[in-house]
């Protein structure tokens, strides 16, 4: 018996082998959080203690957005009026802007103000179909804003929150100068406090010109294993620094932004198991000319997820359903591929395979249910939101919050 089942419903699995992995009239089950049955309805015999009848919507997994960094105050608006008069992201990060006005106004706020915050733009994320979401650190960049950025990620309800350490995003003012001891406090004292806290689920690094060398990144990515937590990495989304192969070296869960990666890099992160997260979002919004090398993940078989970036510099974008259309506006992936980049292989950049990303018996059921007629629709419309529900840990909210 199980607890309930959905039927009269069309389902994209998302399992690889057909198209969306697609099930019309097909039937789900649920049973202690998690799918006990998925199949076509004419296969169906089995028996629940509560029924419900979809009428005809669309149900998926629930999207995963896999890379953000959602915690912090204030925002950037002042440096989008620079740009849109000439200024470039770097000069401005370079003149103390950037990552590092957020920083100040992220130390400045207190907890419950970030998690405020936080907690409001979250909801939008669920009214859009998302179950799952990493948060970054990175907007602190001291011992105390860093975890105190971590406990409020962990605080978050209403999705799925996988919080990852991002100490290593740029050099705080009272560092300038001085990187490589910027790097000593990351490693030495502030990663270990907050794996000690067990508030860190995965490290990532900013392998930038503007940010931090691959020597530098190294060592972040050498005291991660020696703690057994997981790395993803910004890899070379200004410039090439080797960031893919760098990634694929450290068996990283993701090499993120990917702009610049050379084939070498990435023929290295099909051996090693990497995922490639591509951001359109920041993209877009930095006016971005060099895509990321799309036909060359495709080539050497690279999973290709997809992300919002939420972030106040680079990326001010809430919407993954804005993120499925733009993959496929200015990367040129198909409505398949965008939809498996926010659910399949976006469950894989967070080593949540195994329990997320497509409706299989086994998995966690994390689900979002759409008034659509065909799964292309969710990448084909801009600014619309067929969203009736979605259902996370086998609990069904027809009334998003
Ligand atoms: O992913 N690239 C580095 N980090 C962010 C930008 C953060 C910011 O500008 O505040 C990104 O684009
Ligand atoms: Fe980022």
């Amino acid at each position: 018996m199980h607890d309930a089942v959905f039927r009269n419903a069309n389902l994209a699995t998302m399992r690889q082998g057909s198209p969306y992995g697609s099930i019309e009239d097909g039937v789900i089950a649920i049973t202690q959080n998690r799918i006990s049955w998925v199949g076509p309805r004419v296969e169906w015999s089995g028996k629940a203690r509560e029924e419900h009848d979809l009428r005809g919507a669309w149900i998926t997994p629930g999207l995963i957005d896999c890379h953000t960094h959602l915690v912090y105050a204030g925002n950037r608006a002042h440096e989008f009026e620079l740009r849109l008069k000439g200024a470039t992201y770097e000069e401005i990060a370079r003149a103390g802007g950037g990552i590092l006005s957020t920083v100040k106004a992220t130390r400045t706020a207190s907890e419950d103000e970030l998690f405020d915050l936080a907690q409001r733009r979250v909801r939008q994320w669920a009214r859009e179909g998302a179950t799952a979401i990493e948060i970054k650190s990175g907007y602190g960049l001291d011992r105390d804003t860093e975890l105190k950025m971590l406990r409020v990620a962990r605080r978050l309800s209403g999705l799925k929150v996988k919080t990852t350490f991002l100490g290593a995003h740029a050099l705080p003012e009272e560092y300038q100068g001085r990187a490589d001891e910027y790097i000593d406090l990351v490693c030495d004292e502030v990663l270990p406090e907050a794996k000690k806290q067990g508030l860190v689920d995965a490290v990532d690094a900013f392998c930038e010109r503007i940010a931090f060398t691959p020597e530098q990144t190294r060592r972040v990515f050498d005291k991660a294993k020696a703690l057994g937590l997981p790395v993803k990495l910004h890899a070379d989304q200004l410039s090439d620094l080797g960031g893919a192969a760098l990634a694929a070296e450290h068996r990283a869960l993701s090499a993120d932004h990917m702009e610049f990666s050379n084939e070498e890099g990435i023929g290295l992160m099909k051996g090693a198991g990497t995922a490639a997260v591509l951001l359109p979002g920041a993209f877009y919004f930095l006016k971005e000319k060099q895509l990321p090398p799309i036909d060359l993940l495709r080539r050497h078989g690279v999973p290709i997820a997809l992300a919002t970036d939420h972030n106040p510099g680079s990326s001010p974008l809430s919407s993954p359903l804005l993120v499925l259309n733009m993959a496929c506006t200015l990367f040129r992936l198909t409505p398949e591929e965008a939809l498996a980049g926010m659910t399949r292989n976006a469950a894989r950049a967070l080593g949540l395979q195994a329990s997320h990303g497509t409706l299989e018996t086994g998995k966690q059921a994390d689900l979002a249910v759409w008034q659509i007629g065909a799964p292309a629709e969710l990448a084909y419309a801009i600014g619309a939101n067929p969203c009736a529900g979605v259902m996370r840990s086998g609990a069904f909210r027809r009334e998003v919050p």
